[in-house]
């Protein structure tokens, strides 16, 4: 019992699939990187065996630290691409040669600072720290290049990035942060290093030999400021999501939702109330809110191919499904929501993580109304052909998402007069239904979250039943 129950809170993840020939250039470049972290230890001459040995351990430890940054950058992002591992590792890797060829002429914290801040932007604090500590540890030449003031500054510096660029949510406050960073670093460097000459040894020489601390400071400024300019590149080249960039995309004034909000305005309806189910759904269990409200958006524009072939746009005029008379032709149509879409999201250039709501929020899941109608007709037609092509939700929001699609007409007709039992017998009857129907058996949700989104599901229906009770109004009808 007690294994069951665990196993029912702790979400199994799923392993990431990564190709043979990717794996082997991530590895290459890991060795790479230890080769070059640790060759001058090799240069020492006369070579005796314990130089070598103590090669050989600093080789296995960088190789390893980089084999640790790659596993939390997974654990962080269970849906992380090969691509954006070899943008880890890649930093990495320049980091490592421009410590050795700069090393004397450029501080390190405009070496490591703005490489913290696009990977916490793409793949989160989590990996950003870790990425920090590998890059700060695995110094070359520790002796020459770093003292322990300015080790300590560039780690507080760099954390207080890593920790903040996972939490940005606008560009502007980006370009706050490549302001009071750089300002910070220098306060602090002017406080321990530069004011306290007393305490300088010999190993402050880096600082000092640089001229000085306000010129650092502003080339961590001007090298920030660039980053932030080419996150966007970033974005595109490696599939970053940034925070920033869901939240452009979920700006409804953005072609394709204007589109679906003048072509298709009862799917545009039905999008924001998933939106508010999903979101609250969301917040319950601590998922990624930004993600799901934009994929949520998104995740019918597809309908636009033939909105009026849709319920919700036919505003009681003819059904063209009557009209057709082809359950099976009428399921291809509904099929073609979730291939329309995909095409729609390759043309207007949506990032993968937001394109995979487009057929997951469909799952494998059964037209009954169609396979029904067939059934009458006597057609000896199998299952197969009236069910959406998939695949299940591969994640805890397109899994909500899922659910929400089938909560929410359920809950829009639900009577006003319902209690709060029933309507959260109908919402836990649709989500026993899709469980039962094996549509969230890769999402990863647990039976306490799936609890946990049947009670945000009521909360949102309370609401909708609030709006739609009628205000008493007086004679002296006064809406303030
Ligand atoms: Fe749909
Ligand atoms: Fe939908």
């Amino acid at each position: 019992m007690f294994y069951l129950w665990r196993r029912s809170q702790v979400p199994v993840k799923q392993p990431i699939k990564i190709s043979r020939i990717d794996n082997l250039i991530i590895f290459l470049t890991c060795i790479l990187i230890s080769i070059i972290s640790s060759y001058k230890l090799l240069l020492i001459s006369p070579l005796n065996s314990e130089d070598i040995f103590s090669w050989l351990l600093t080789f296995t430890e960088i190789l390893i630290s980089s084999g640790v940054l790659i596993f939390v950058s997974k654990k962080e992002n269970p849906t992380i691409s090969s691509r954006q591992i070899f943008l880890i590792i890649t930093l990495l890797l320049a980091v490592q040669v421009m410590k050795l060829a700069l090393a004397s002429t450029i501080s390190p914290l405009s070496m490591i600072i703005p490489p913290a801040l696009i990977i916490s932007q793409g793949m989160g604090s989590i990996t950003a720290l870790a990425w920090v500590s590998i890059a700060s540890f695995s110094w070359p030449d520790p002796a020459n290049a770093i003292n322990n003031n300015l080790f300590f500054i560039l780690l507080v510096c760099s954390s207080v990035v890593s920790l903040l660029g996972g939490r940005i949510r606008s560009r502007a406050q980006l370009l706050q942060l490549s302001f009071f960073v750089p300002i910070g670093s220098f306060l602090s460097q002017w406080i321990l290093i530069g004011k306290d000459k007393i305490s300088l040894t010999n190993k402050q020489d880096f600082v000092l030999a640089n001229g000085d601390i306000f010129s650092d400071s502003l080339l961590l400024a001007i090298v920030m400021l660039f980053t932030i300019l080419s996150i966007p590149i970033f974005e595109s080249i490696f599939g970053l999501l940034t925070k920033a960039r869901l939240l452009e995309l979920a700006d409804k004034e953005k072609p394709l939702i204007r589109r679906l909000s003048l072509e298709a305005p009862g799917t545009f309806e039905h999008t924001l109330l998933i939106c508010g189910l999903a979101e609250e759904a969301t917040r319950m269990i601590g998922g990624d809110i930004d993600l799901i409200k934009t994929g949520a958006l998104y995740h019918d524009v597809g309908k636009l191919h033939a909105p009026n072939w849709f319920i919700e746009n036919q505003d009681g005029s003819k059904n063209p499904h009557d009209e057709l008379d082809d359950p099976i032709k009428s399921a291809e149509v509904l099929q073609a929501h979730v291939d329309e879409g995909l095409k729609f999201a390759r043309k207007n250039r949506l990032p993968k993580l937001i394109a995979n709501f487009i057929p997951e929020h469909q799952g494998t899941l059964k037209m009954g109304y169609f396979f029904q109608k067939a059934k009458e007709k006597n057609l000896d037609i199998n299952e197969y052909y009236f069910r959406y092509k998939g695949p299940i939700p591969q994640s805890k929001e397109t899994a909500i998402l899922m659910l929400a699609d089938g909560c929410e007409a359920a809950l829009r007709a639900m009577n006003i007069n319902a209690s709060d039992k029933e309507a959260l017998e109908t919402i836990s009857n649709i989500i026993y239904s899709r469980q039962k129907d094996g549509q969230l058996d890769d999402s990863n949700l647990s039976k306490g979250e799936i609890f946990l989104i049947k009670r945000a599901f009521l909360n949102v229906w309370k609401r909708i039943r609030h709006r739609r009770i009628q205000y008493p109004t007086t004679k002296n009808n006064t809406f303030s």
